[in-house]
């Protein structure tokens, strides 16, 4: 059964404090390469955090709250400050999960020192334990900045959503042996440049498996492979919170229909007068 958390002012923690319990780090995501499957979800809120906090070994604050929480058409419109607050609230919702933030376009691709600067700033403002970030080749020296002053980081190759006008779309990548040559390359100069783990997102499978089996470090697929090293997807396309996802995503409830069914249910009993009912009221 649920509980419901209040956030304490004073403390800012989730109360009741949920069980605590050790968070993961790092290294122990790590060390997990080739062995048991790495879980991650993306969170945004702390409540969601606070549900899939015990499940998962990771949460990503994605950016693709641009379009799962504000609406956007992308996630080029998402900005730090969003990230930040998200992320704020993530970490504090969790006690066991890595959480990861994405840092979003326009903040880290210009120099090192502008990934730096804001990576910085995301780590500071919210507890976070690293970044993701997008990019194959082109971003391996900004990775090795990052990763040599602290910042842990995880890259994310192949369909690259902030690329998305580049790209041309959201389809799977990789389907030509040029295209598959390339993302390997990018996903070798990621973990090469010291990408604690890997996002490989939307390519043909034995892609997938050739990444795997060709970085030193944990790859976690999202319309990838069942053979790469974990999993992750965008938490609400799982629960069913939407009528159309892409093709990998498994729903595993029906989240939609289950809240439509409610406020029905609700909006029929305040109209006919049977909410609130003497249960939900105060006597003097
Ligand atoms: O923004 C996001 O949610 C992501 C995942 C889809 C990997 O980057």
């Amino acid at each position: 059964m649920s509980t419901t958390f209040t956030l304490d002012t004073a403390t800012s923690r989730a109360n009741p404090t949920p069980k605590p319990m050790r968070r993961l780090t790092v290294p122990a995501i790590q060390k997990r390469k080739g062995g048991e499957p790495i879980v991650m979800l993306t969170a945004y809120t702390a409540r969601m955090a606070q549900l899939m906090d015990a499940h998962c070994d990771m949460l990503l604050v994605g950016d693709s709250l641009g379009q799962v929480i504000y609406g956007l058409p992308s996630t080029l419109s998402v900005t730090i400050d969003m990230m930040i607050a998200h992320g704020a609230a993530v970490v504090r919702g969790s006690y066991h999960s890595v959480v990861i933030i994405d840092m979003p376009f326009g903040t880290y691709e210009a120099s090192p020192e502008q990934a730096f600067a804001s990576a910085a700033r995301i780590m500071a403002e919210t507890g976070a334990a690293g970044v993701k970030l997008e990019g194959g080749e082109a971003m391996a020296e900004t990775v090795a900045f990052l990763t040599r002053r602290g910042i842990p980081v995880v890259g994310h190759v192949g369909l690259t959503p902030q690329a998305v006008n580049a790209l041309g779309g959201y389809g799977a990548r990789g389907r030509d042996e040029a295209e598959q040559a390339k993302i390997l390359a990018d996903a070798r100069a990621i973990a090469d440049a010291g990408a604690f783990s890997l996002v490989v997102e939307g390519v043909v499978e034995p892609l997938a498996i050739a990444i795997t089996q060709g970085v030193g470090v944990p790859v976690i697929g999202i319309g990838a492979s069942a053979q790469c090293d974990g999993q992750v997807l965008v938490a609400e396309d799982m629960l069913g919170m939407f009528d159309r996802t892409a093709r990998f995503v498994k729903r595993y409830d029906d989240m939609a229909g289950r809240i439509s069914a409610a406020v029905e249910r609700y909006a029929g009993e305040v109209r006919e007068r049977a909410f609130p009912g003497a249960e939900q009221l105060y006597s003097i």
